[in-house]
């Protein structure tokens, strides 16, 4: 059974793969991304079309990633996926990252990663409205949960970031970005919360 559940979670192409493998790398930590572990298991319910998505089924998920942490040999498993906190069970994960990312760079990331109209409005929206943080508020205790805002910060500065912050995890806070408040203060808000 693994000792620490690392969930790394945040909106669409926000770097959470980019982080999530270097940092189990740095770990020597078992690895698991959501999309690949769902479509190598055969959890997938269906394609969602207009999103360009695909539907896992969760149930299932949460008892195939509890097999995992269970039989695992490793000190630590990385689970990296936007929807980790749905599927990894509640008692099972130890530390939750939120990755956050200006909204304008953000929406860069976004369209070198093909996204464009509604998925990428809806994906920023739910940046800029916190979210991720919020759905893993709602599961966990504000003590397991540390946000961090990646903007302008390469993989290996974050990913040091990370490391450092396990060392005294009751000092990682959440509420580090207002991108309402920056957007608007900007004049931007009109231009990136379309829906
Ligand atoms: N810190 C970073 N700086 C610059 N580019 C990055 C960074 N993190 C990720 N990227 C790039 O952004 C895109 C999305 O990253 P990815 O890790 O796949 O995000 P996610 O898993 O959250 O969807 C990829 O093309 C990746 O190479
Ligand atoms: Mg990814």
């Amino acid at each position: 059974m693994c000792e620490r559940v690392i969930l790394v979670t945040g909106t669409p192409c926000v770097g959470k793969t980019s982080v999530a493998r270097l940092l189990a790398s740095k770990l020597d930590a078992l690895y698991v991304n959501l999309t690949d572990f769902a479509l190598g298991k055969n959890l997938v319910l269906g394609r969602d079309d207009e999103r360009g998505s695909i539907i896992v089924d969760e149930n299932i998920m949460r008892i195939r990633i509890r097999e995992v942490v269970e039989h695992c040999k490793k000190r630590d498993v990385v689970v990296d996926g936007h929807y980790a906190v749905f599927v990894v069970p509640e008692e099972l994960a130890t530390h939750i990252f939120v990755l956050r990312r200006d909204p304008v760079e953000l929406r860069r990331f976004m369209e070198q990663c093909g996204f464009s109209g509604c998925k990428l409005w809806e994906n920023l929206a739910s940046e800029i409205l916190d979210a991720c943080l919020c759905d893993a508020l709602n599961i966990y205790e504000k003590e397991r949960v540390c946000e961090l805002d990646v903007s302008g910060k390469n993989v290996e500065e974050i990913v040091c970031e990370i490391l450092e912050a396990f060392k005294n995890f009751g000092e990682c806070r959440i509420g580090v970005v207002d991108w309402l408040g920056k957007l608007e203060r900007e004049g931007l808000l009109e231009e990136l919360l379309r829906i």
